[in-house]
């Protein structure tokens, strides 16, 4: 396993994290299985969110971390926030107020069954954002020692801008779709100035910006394509690149699996893969692709094998 620094927090982060968003429907075994199998292959860095199944992932996440004993310093939690789930459990707005944001981060503790988070994401942009009541949750968050570090997901240059120029905490991290499913953020930034589809600015710059500002990309969904349309390993709608992945994978003497995360942290944004395979045999091969470097041939190759081309 690679470490690799989180923004400028300071935080030597293993470059793939466990995220547990799926982790809700396993069973107290189960969970530590997978938990372990991520530890024994040295990852330190564990991502969830309130909204997961309302607490439930972020519940056996906590169970799992107490049940296999593990030393609180020795790894970093991070979970997410902003996103109010009505009754039925779908989404009915996006919620930066102070009230919200400090009661679901309080909730989440007990979730986790610890004292603090290292690092909290505004989960989705929430338009109708306060920037007092924002600041006022973080240092209330900060100063009582519950959260060290803060982050965004799903924002753009603009909104991260916005929201950096109202909280004194630095933003560190963005978590982003990402990987050979869905590989927007090089597509525009390679058809610059065209007229074609590739060319339309979804984001703002993402990649440029997150290297500008030393801000990490958490590439979410890595092994997606579409909106959790599937996963494009053996699926036949993706016959090239699943040929070519397996030809660098031979090469490696790895899977496809390792592979897909090998392409993402090859990009030297030095971006954290976000796993969310809960099978422990497929959880190690994935983490096998922190120890693989790519060459920068194999991994244009790979990028215009999932369907991209080269103007
Ligand atoms: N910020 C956000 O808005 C956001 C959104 C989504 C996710 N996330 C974060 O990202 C993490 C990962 O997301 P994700 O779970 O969608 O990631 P993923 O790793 O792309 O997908 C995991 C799912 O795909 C299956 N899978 C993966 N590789 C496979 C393969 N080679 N063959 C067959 N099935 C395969 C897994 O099945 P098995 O379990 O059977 O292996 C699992 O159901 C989440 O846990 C969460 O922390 C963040």
């Amino acid at each position: 396993m690679k470490y690799s620094e989180l923004g400028s927090s300071g935080v030597d982060a293993s470059r793939v994290a466990l995220g547990v968003m799926r982790l809700d429907g396993k069973g107290r075994d189960e969970a530590q299985n997978i938990v372990r199998t991520a530890l024994d292959g040295g990852v330190n860095f564990f991502d969830t969110a309130d909204c997961y199944s309302d607490g439930e992932s972020s519940r056996r996440l906590g169970q799992a971390l107490q049940d296999l004993k593990v030393d609180r310093q020795s790894i970093f939690v991070q979970t997410k926030f902003g996103i109010y789930k009505g009754d039925n459990g779908a989404i009915t707005r996006y919620n930066f107020s102070k009230d919200h944001l400090i009661a679901s981060l309080d909730r989440e503790l007990e979730n986790l069954q610890t004292d603090y988070v290292d690092f909290v994401l505004l989960h989705r942009p929430d338009t109708l954002v306060e920037f007092d009541e924002l600041a006022e949750a973080f240092n209330e968050l900060q100063n009582s020692g519950r959260v060290r570090h803060f982050g965004v997901s799903n924002m753009n240059p603009m909104q991260v801008e916005m929201l950096q120029s109202a909280v004194g905490q630095k933003l560190e991290v963005n978590q982003l779709q990402f990987g050979l499913g869905h590989t927007g953020m090089v597509q525009q930034e390679i058809h610059v100035n065209m007229a074609d589809a590739a060319s339309v600015d979804h984001d703002g710059g993402l990649i440029s910006y997150s290297r500008l500002k030393g801000m990490t990309i958490q590439a979410w969904s890595p092994f997606q394509f579409g909106f959790f349309e599937g996963v494009f390993i053996d699926n036949p709608k993706f016959p090239a690149l699943n040929e070519a992945m397996q030809r660098v994978a031979d090469k490696y003497g790895v899977t496809k699996n390792a592979i897909a995360v090998a392409w993402i942290l090859r990009h030297p944004a030095r971006m954290q893969v976000l796993l969310g395979s809960m099978t422990p045999s497929r959880l190690k091969e994935m983490m096998a692709g922190a120890d693989v470097e790519i060459s920068a041939q194999e991994w244009y190759d790979l990028y215009v094998a999932a369907g991209n081309d080269l103007p």
